[in-house]
């Protein structure tokens, strides 16, 4: 039914799952995550029920699911640009400032969606730069729902476990274990830092290991905050959006009652990019002018 050919740059795989690429008889193309280890079919099967209900234009849509008792496999839209991790951190792909605004604003929105759910609260649980992927314009969709659990909104509950990917889980919810939104807003204010740094989430090459939020609040102590841009985007960025981004980030990673919703973040970072296309808009004119007196 279905031609399956590996899929090429796998890297971050957790061993129990594979992505292919594949391609159904209609030639639409899909990716397809094939889940073997049995522990895994109950993620599975929540990740089937959240996902197949859940639509959005930021949401990776899921097509279809085969259940074969030991493994699975989850049929999705293909998203063709791959995730957000290989455009930050590769070494033969560069964002502008502008296109990491619509990915931040793309994600937020998929999050603020699956917050203000009209069944209740979905807390995806696992964001990060490998869970956000890139359709052909890259425009930016949010994967992997199998962690995510609905919960009334408003409401917490006990978690037995802590779930989530090192260094994007909210320090908070390690030791107090309760689920909320805000948990996600924690993750997305990590990842919003790495949009603008192209920073990883752990600095190794300082004397201690030390976090992105750490390696933030020292690299901008003098109160200046252009240090800690990403040196990809070789200066070209508003420097008024850059800060307002910054802070955002930094209200996101801060203590829990004081986080924005994901609708207060979208709302920031739309202004952020409104002002960078104004910005940016009355900066080229004057390039142009130099490159034909050239
Ligand atoms: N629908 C899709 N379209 C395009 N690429 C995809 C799709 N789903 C997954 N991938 C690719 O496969 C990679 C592996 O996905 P997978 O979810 O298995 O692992 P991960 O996101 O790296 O980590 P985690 O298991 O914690 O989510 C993704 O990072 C992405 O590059
Ligand atoms: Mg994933």
């Amino acid at each position: 039914m279905m031609l399956r050919t590996t899929w090429t740059n796998q890297t971050t795989l957790a061993k129990e799952q594979q992505v292919y690429r594949g391609r159904l008889k209609n030639k639409r193309r899909v990716a397809i995550k094939h889940i073997i280890n049995e522990e895994f079919v109950e993620t599975f099967l929540r990740e089937v029920k959240n996902l197949a209900l859940v639509k959005h234009p930021n949401l990776v849509t899921l097509l279809g699911y085969c259940d074969n008792g030991d493994e699975c496999f989850l049929i999705y839209e293909l998203c063709v640009n791959g995730n957000l991790a290989e455009w930050l951190f590769g070494k033969d792909k560069a964002l502008s400032w502008i296109q990491r605004l619509e990915i931040a604003v793309d994600s937020a929105r998929g999050l603020w969606f699956l917050h203000t759910y009209s069944e209740g609260c979905i807390v995806h649980r696992d964001i990060k730069p490998t869970n956000i992927l890139l359709g052909p314009k890259l425009e930016a969709k949010l994967s992997d729902f199998g962690l995510s659990k609905v919960i009334d909104i408003g409401e917490t509950y006990a978690s037995s476990e802590v779930r989530g990917t090192f260094g994007y889980v909210d320090p908070e919810y390690q030791s107090d274990r309760q689920v909320n939104s805000g948990g996600d807003v924690y993750s997305f204010g990590i990842v919003l830092l790495q949009i603008i740094s192209g920073k990883k989430v752990i600095n190794m090459n300082a004397n201690k290991p030390m976090s992105l939020v750490r390696t933030a609040k020292s690299l901008t102590r003098g109160g200046s905050v252009v240090g800690f841009a990403d040196p990809k985007l070789e200066g070209e960025y508003s420097t008024e959006a850059f800060e307002l981004v910054f802070k955002l980030a930094m209200s996101c990673t801060g203590h829990k009652p004081e986080r924005p919703s994901m609708g207060q973040v979208v709302e920031t970072l739309e202004k952020a990019h409104e002002i960078s296309v104004r910005v940016m808009a009355s900066k080229t004119p004057l390039n142009i002018q130099t490159q034909q007196t050239m």
